[in-house]
């Protein structure tokens, strides 16, 4: 289907995991798709040849390497993100990562770290976009939360901060953007096998496992169409700053 076409879709984190697999489903729908992400180039090879085996054509991708905390690498990515592709229509936050210390004995570095990247790097990204999309009175902004922001977990606390401060900035945007028919949501999964989860300590992860009423760990397939969905026209419309709880039942709400 060609339900994107004409339409430019940049995901930070686009270089693995649930970023990754959204980045197939966009190529599908004839989008054109920016990866902005902070992997050593051979990585980001790699994942542009599986966006090619999706079915992408020549000129309809474009890879820029930036860390998303970085606010001049962000603003330099954005720019070369217009100049090769257009305007941004959809973005899609997706870069983050998790490391796991209880509060105790968590360094100031660990905790920096984690709101730069997951929460400072949401709000720089965004912050790129937001001008074009009011322009075109178009555009979709997806952050990627997490459901441990709704529970809380033990040894990520910077972790369920961050990722709590994404859902409360998805909801204050919404707010402000969606007179210009600007929507902002949050994708809220619970554990999928992606690198990002299998970093975490495996006692960490049997014990999860363990808490999950469907009884396994989730895969990348079943979040990216969610993601899709929130992008798609009138599919995605009538959701205003909601989150959207894929997570096995770790959390009901
Ligand atoms: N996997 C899970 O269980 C899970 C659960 C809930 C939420 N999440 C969130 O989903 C998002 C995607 O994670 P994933 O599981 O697909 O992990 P992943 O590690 O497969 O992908 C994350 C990508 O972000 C990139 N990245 C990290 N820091 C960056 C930075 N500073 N600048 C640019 N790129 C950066 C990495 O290089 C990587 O390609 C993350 O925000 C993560 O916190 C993951």
């Amino acid at each position: 289907m060609s339900r994107l076409k004409g339409k430019v879709v940049a995901i930070t984190g686009g270089g693995s995991g649930m970023g990754l697999a959204s980045a197939k489903l966009f190529v599908k729908e004839a989008a054109k798709v920016a990866i902005i992400d902070y992997r050593d180039e051979k990585s980001l090879d790699k994942a542009v040849k599986q966006l090619v085996k999706a079915g992408a054509k020549k000129g309809q991708l474009f890879c820029h390497r930036a860390d998303v905390g970085d606010e001049r690498a962000v603003k330099a990515a954005f720019a070369a993100v217009k100049k090769a592709l257009g305007p941004v229509d959809v973005l899609v936050n997706a870069a983050g990562i998790d490391t796991t210390s209880e509060v105790a004995d968590m360094s100031t570095k660990l905790w920096d770290d984690m709101i730069r990247i997951n929460l400072r790097g949401t709000f720089l990204c965004t912050r790129e976009v937001l001008a074009d999309m009011k322009k075109k009175k178009w555009g979709r902004i997806i952050n990627f939360a997490s459901q441990l922001a709704h529970k809380g977990a033990p040894e990520m606390a910077h972790y369920v901060a961050s990722k709590s401060g994404v859902i409360g900035f998805t909801r204050s945007l919404a707010y402000e953007v969606a007179k210009d028919n600007i929507t902002v949501n949050a994708i809220c999964p619970g554990p999928i096998v992606t690198p990002l989860l299998m970093s975490i300590p495996r006692p960490w992860l049997n014990r999860k496992q363990k808490e999950l009423p469907i009884g396994r760990f989730g895969e990348v397939e079943e979040v990216a169409p969610t993601v899709l969905m929130l992008a798609l026209d009138p599919d995605g419309n009538y959701y205003i700053g909601a989150t959207l709880n894929m997570n096995g039942g770790d959390v009901m709400v």
